[in-house]
């Protein structure tokens, strides 16, 4: 962590990775965001869910096993479990504490489902329990979460996890759409300033992982829609001139600098069908709102893996 959080410091301009926004305080502050009036992509995301779990759940069959990459509180699963009733269950996250915690109160609610938690980055490849073999595999990944990665980045996931899931396996992928401006910028901007605390709590994080000395106050919440790139972008702006310690070394800051802390790009339906069958995907079902500000995909593993298409 420390090695890969100094390589992003010393880069220009500074990076760090948004995985470092999940620690309990963050996954707590997460929660928050999805409840917020401004934060369309969860209530939409659910909606949608609401409206078609049943199609989902005839689509995926039986003798199911869902791979949750990101599992998180495992909320939206919940409503899947319920109707898809898979065999087996995998969530897989990078914190640890919150992935037990979740998993033992979801066996706890589901006595009759195997549960078998792993604690992994999901940008490896995960390795998934033998226990599952035999299993359709159908991978999950709600909330927009493949946004976060650049275009290239979001090849080399989906190629991942359609090696993990295999020919004939699927994956279930929440993917927020492109629209006006204002309405993606409010989405990151909340008036309450929860999203503000979830970009700051990644300093908080690495000063308690890598005995750093971030003072929080001395940093500013940044979002804002980059039409280029198409994707939001967050970045915690220095409020002065500044020296931080970070596990034994020092970083300047100047006034006015950023350290870029996510991206969350938005996809057009054919864009991302695109990239989709770039990574050996093909897009069998797709269900949206009526404003077609977010889409839930099918998305179903060919019977051969496609050479990977560069994307960008
Ligand atoms: C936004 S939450 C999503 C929770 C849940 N899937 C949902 O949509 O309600 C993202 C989750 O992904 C996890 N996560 C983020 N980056 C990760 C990574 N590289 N590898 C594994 N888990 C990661 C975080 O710990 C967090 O619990």
């Amino acid at each position: 962590m420390a090695q890969e959080v100094l390589h992003g410091l010393g880069s220009e301009p500074k990076f760090i990775s948004p995985k470092y926004f999940y620690d309990a305080r963050g996954s707590a502050l997460f929660e928050e965001i999805t409840e917020l009036d401004e934060y369309y992509l969860t209530r939409t995301e659910m909606s949608l869910f609401d409206a078609h779990l049943e199609d989902m759940a005839g689509r995926l069959g039986e003798s199911v096993c869902l791979i949750e990459y990101g599992s998180g509180n495992s909320r939206k699963i919940r409503k899947l479990l319920e109707t898809v009733s898979p065999q087996a269950y995998v969530p897989v996250d990078i914190s640890n504490e919150h992935l037990q915690e979740n998993a033992r109160a979801l066996h706890a609610d589901f006595p009759a489902l195997h549960v078998y938690p792993v604690c992994a980055d999901f940008t490896q490849p995960v390795a998934v329990p033998q226990e599952v073999d035999g299993l359709t595999r159908v991978g999950f990944f709600p909330g927009s979460s493949i946004g976060n990665f650049a275009p290239s980045e979001a090849h080399r996931f989906l190629t991942g996890v359609r090696e993990t899931v295999g020919s004939g396996g699927a994956l279930l992928i929440g993917v927020d759409r492109k629209k006006a401006v204002s309405v993606l910028e409010d989405a990151y901007n909340d008036a309450r300033g929860v999203t503000a605390a979830f970009n700051l709590n990644a300093l908080a994080h690495i000063n308690a992982r890598l005995q750093a000395n971030f003072e929080l106050d001395g940093f500013r919440h940044l979002a804002r829609y980059n039409a280029e790139e198409g994707c939001i972008q967050m970045f915690l702006e220095s409020r002065r001139d500044q020296v931080v310690s970070i596990a034994g070394e020092t970083v300047h800051f100047a006034a006015n600098e950023t350290l870029h802390t996510e991206n969350s790009y938005k996809y057009d339906k054919a864009e991302f069908v695109e990239l989709a069958a770039s990574a050996g995907f093909t897009a069998e079902a797709e269900w949206s709102d009526d404003q077609q500000w977010f889409s839930i995909f099918l998305l179903r593993g060919n019977s051969t893996a496609l050479p990977g298409a560069e994307i960008r």
